[in-house]
């Protein structure tokens, strides 16, 4: 059951790559290092109305802006930078455990919503 479920979610997910705001599917970054997830909205398409990033399979919040109120958890505190006129993300300090998967939605001014997927694989130094 747990297998068919696990089945499922890597399905979905599958599906998804290659579409969306982010075309990079895949990024390697090294432990220590930083990393910019980088939409392809125009920098003429933002500031939006709102950008949400995630981080893996549960989608735990990294940062939610909004025109009136900007969220980042306290563990992203410090360490992201996001650019509002693409929803572009900058995570720097990077830890073993950023590894996975990160989700982007972005809504226009308009209300037109998008979304990216892409995973991250962390690298350590080889001792
Ligand atoms: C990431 O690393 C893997 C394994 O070394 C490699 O196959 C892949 O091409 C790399 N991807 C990018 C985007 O550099
Ligand atoms: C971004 O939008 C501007 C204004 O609409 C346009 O001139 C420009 O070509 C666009 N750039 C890209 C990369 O789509
Ligand atoms: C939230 O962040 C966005 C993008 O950086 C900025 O345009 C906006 O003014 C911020 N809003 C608040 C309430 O700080």
């Amino acid at each position: 059951m747990l297998l068919l479920v696990l089945y499922v979610v890597v399905t979905l997910t599958g599906l998804s790559e290659g579409v969306g705001v982010l075309p990079d599917d895949h990024l390697n970054a090294s432990v220590g290092g930083s990393v910019i997830f980088i939409t392809n909205m125009n920098s003429t398409d933002g500031p939006f109305r709102l950008v949400a990033w995630y981080f893996g399979t549960d989608d735990n919040l990294i940062v939610n802006s909004q025109p009136t109120v900007n969220t980042t958890a306290p563990e992203y505190e410090g360490r992201i930078t996001l650019f509002s006129s693409t929803g572009s993300l900058e995570l720097r300090n990077l830890k073993l455990s950023d590894s996975g998967e990160y989700t982007v939605t972005i809504i226009s001014v308009e209300g037109l919503r998008k979304s990216g997927f892409t995973s991250l694989d962390l690298y350590g130094k080889h001792t």
